[in-house]
């Protein structure tokens, strides 16, 4: 069964949010996992990095390597990353492998997270305060191809939990 779970969305898409309710729930089934969020990991293992192309393929990298150790050790590795290009899922899709890697989009619009700005940060990045903000001054490409696709702003997190719990088959 393919047990990483690879989040890729906008910051404040819902994709910390969706995580962590997906792990509580799986941990009502019985089901182990961990979650590896982006900004958890920027404050510490990848806290040497910016946010250059060059950068965020070292940062991917490291959180795929990390996710494909855990998946050997509990039922589910479930990560939240923006990952915005094609070649940074690739980079995780090849590292994790094809056959135990699950992308879900989440498609909340730009828009959205926008209005949302939970950290103030599309404010300070559209302000220049913070420079190469993805979705503002860095790319977001849309996924060329992904397993499940949720909308954050159409479905509520037990229904997006739901969502995702019926494409695991759980
Ligand atoms: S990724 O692009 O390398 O996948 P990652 O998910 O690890 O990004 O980190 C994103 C988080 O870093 C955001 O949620 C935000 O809080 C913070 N951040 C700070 N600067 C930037 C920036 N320039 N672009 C995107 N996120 C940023």
């Amino acid at each position: 069964m393919k047990n990483v779970i690879w989040f890729t969305g906008l910051s404040g898409s819902g994709k910390s949010t969706l995580t962590k309710h997906l792990c509580r729930h799986l941990k009502t089934h019985n089901l182990s996992s961990v979650y590896l969020d982006g900004d958890d990991l920027r404050h510490g293992l990848s806290k040497d990095l910016g946010f250059s192309h060059r950068h965020r393929v070292e940062n991917i990298r490291r959180i795929a390597e990390l996710a494909l150790l855990m998946s050997k050790q509990v039922n589910f590795v479930i990560v939240a990353t923006i990952s915005p290009t094609n070649d940074l899922r690739g980079i995780a899709r090849d590292i994790i492998g094809k056959k135990n890697f699950s992308l879900i989009y989440l498609s909340t619009t730009l828009k959205v997270c926008i209005k949302r700005d939970p950290k103030g940060l599309y404010k300070k990045a559209s302000r220049g305060i913070i420079k190469s903000f993805t979705g503002i001054s860095s790319p977001f490409d849309t996924p060329s191809s992904f397993d499940l696709e949720i909308d954050t702003n159409e479905l509520t997190i037990k229904e997006s939990v739901n969502k995702i719990t019926a494409y695991l088959k759980i």
